[in-house]
């Protein structure tokens, strides 16, 4: 008996896909068909797959073709199934030509034709339609998302919006944006959806006047620095059927999801502490150190560091600290922040002028997770236990600086897909901007008293 593997992701499965299984079968008397995981495709830089993989593989089961389906999620399988299955010939389209060259230490390899016109990207493309994204703000955060938007398909960025004109032109000029504009009722009427970049103090402003124009949102964070204001932000998009979402970048991420899950399957036992720091020391001229109002390492870093605390513990604290080293102006050069809960604590710690070691630990009552710098990233991990032998390691997969991933939810909750916004939801940025408020306020305080002091003196 011949057999025959192939393998594929088979989203949105249309004739291209059948025909390259009706020629795989005919190459032999038996054919596997291996479909791809949604985390092996996020590996591969596959980032808007729609079916899940469950219909994926029905899709393949209804030809009848497949006299097996395997689960791909792995690179390296490819050759332990040709072994595993005696695999006589690997085939895939002609689009791979040369890719699976290696294979033929194992077997034969056979590359069929593709079928001309059809791909899964052009009806993804077909059925997302064209986000036309407008940016606010072309600092310096603004270039790494158009880098990154270039992964994600569905999406054009076509204007930027900067009062400061110069920096908007050069930006302009620089990536080649169709329009450039300092009006922002102007620059609204550009675009179906608009990314908040700018700086902290104009986010709530930016964003509720997208969502009162019937634009979707994707806003830097903190996406208000009150509760009330959040809340409000969240009111308004759902009122208007809009998208907004808060781009705290860890949250999208593949591996800090799995990381989050791991957390809550149970392994490390009941959760008991959680303890998230990111510290990057800023130059002494930054916005960072220098803007007392709006700088600081909480506002910088705290969405971070506060992240997996509230999606771990909650945020039903009973307790909360806040306490920061200050440096000239009383900005926060270091904040911690301790969260006391019924069944357990917390702490976030975040630096821009004190340095520490960048670490998540997730204490539990059977072991611990630890996510070295840059956990926030979320490339590796580990579960330890008490026997020091017995360390489960994770490495989950990460492409490119994270931000695409982010831009991909938000293009495919445009489009009506991933309506469950459970990697970040209203109610946890609710969360987090109650902590922001009790921050500010905090700050202010202390501000106000260093300003008598001076004034004193
Ligand atoms: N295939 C084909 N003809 C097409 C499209 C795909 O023969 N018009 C083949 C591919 O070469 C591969 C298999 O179908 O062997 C599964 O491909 P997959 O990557 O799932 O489909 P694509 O439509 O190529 O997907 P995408 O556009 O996301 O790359």
């Amino acid at each position: 008996m011949k057999k025959v593997i192939t393998y594929g992701t088979f989203d949105l499965f249309h004739q291209g896909h059948y025909n390259l299984l009706k020629r795989a079968k005919e190459l032999g008397d038996y054919l596997i068909v291996g479909v791809t995981t949604e985390h092996f495709d996020e590996a591969r830089g596959k980032v808007n797959v729609i079916d899940s993989v469950l219909e994926r593989v029905d899709n393949v089961r209804k030809t009848g073709l497949a006299d097996e389906i395997i689960i791909e999620d792995h690179n390296g399988q490819k050759i332990e199934d040709i072994q595993k299955y005696g695999i006589d010939i690997f085939t895939v389209g002609s689009d791979w030509i040369g890719t699976f060259d290696y294979l033929n230490n194992f077997c034969k390899v056979v590359y069929l034709e593709r079928t001309p016109d059809i791909s899964s990207t052009m009806l993804r493309k077909s059925r997302f339609k064209i986000v036309n994204m407008g940016i606010v703000g072309t600092g310096r955060i603004a270039p790494r998302f158009v880098s990154e938007a270039k992964y994600v398909s569905g999406i054009n960025i076509t204007c930027a919006y900067n009062p400061q004109r110069e920096s908007g032109k050069r930006f302009q000029r620089k990536y080649d944006i169709e329009c450039e504009t300092g009006e922002y009722e102007e620059f609204l009427n550009k675009v179906d959806a608009v990314y908040i970049a700018s700086t902290n103090e104009t986010h709530y402003d930016y964003v509720k006047r997208a969502l009162l124009a019937g634009k979707h949102v994707l806003s830097e964070k903190p996406v208000a620095f009150t509760k009330e204001e959040t809340i409000e932000l969240y009111l308004l998009a759902k009122e208007k059927k809009l998208v907004l979402i808060e781009g705290v970048k860890t949250a999208y991420c593949p591996g800090f999801q799995q990381l989050i899950n791991v957390a809550r399957s149970g392994k490390i036992g009941e959760i008991c502490d959680v303890e998230a720091c990111f510290s990057r020391l800023a130059a002494l001229e930054s916005r960072e150190r220098s803007d007392e109002k709006f700088g600081g390492s909480f506002l910088e870093f705290g969405g971070y560091s506060l992240l997996p605390i509230i999606k771990l513990m909650g945020s039903d604290y009973k307790e909360i600290r806040i306490d920061s080293v200050h440096g000239e102006k009383g900005i926060d050069l270091y904040t911690k922040i301790q969260l006391l809960y019924e069944q357990g604590m917390a702490t976030a710690k975040m630096g821009v002028g004190v340095k520490s070691e960048g670490q998540l630990v997730i204490a539990g009552t059977k072991g611990y997770i630890l996510a070295q710098s840059p956990w926030w990233l979320t490339k590796k991990f580990e579960v330890r236990y008490e026997d020091p032998n017995k360390v489960e390691t994770y490495e989950p997969s990460f492409q490119g600086d994270g931000l695409r991933y982010e831009i991909s939810e938000f293009v495919s909750k445009i489009n009506g897909y991933g309506k469950n916004g459970y990697k970040l939801t209203a109610e946890e940025s609710i969360a987090m901007a109650e902590i922001t408020e009790l921050f500010m306020k905090k700050r202010n305080e202390e501000q106000t008293g260093y300003y008598n002091q001076v004034d004193k003196e």
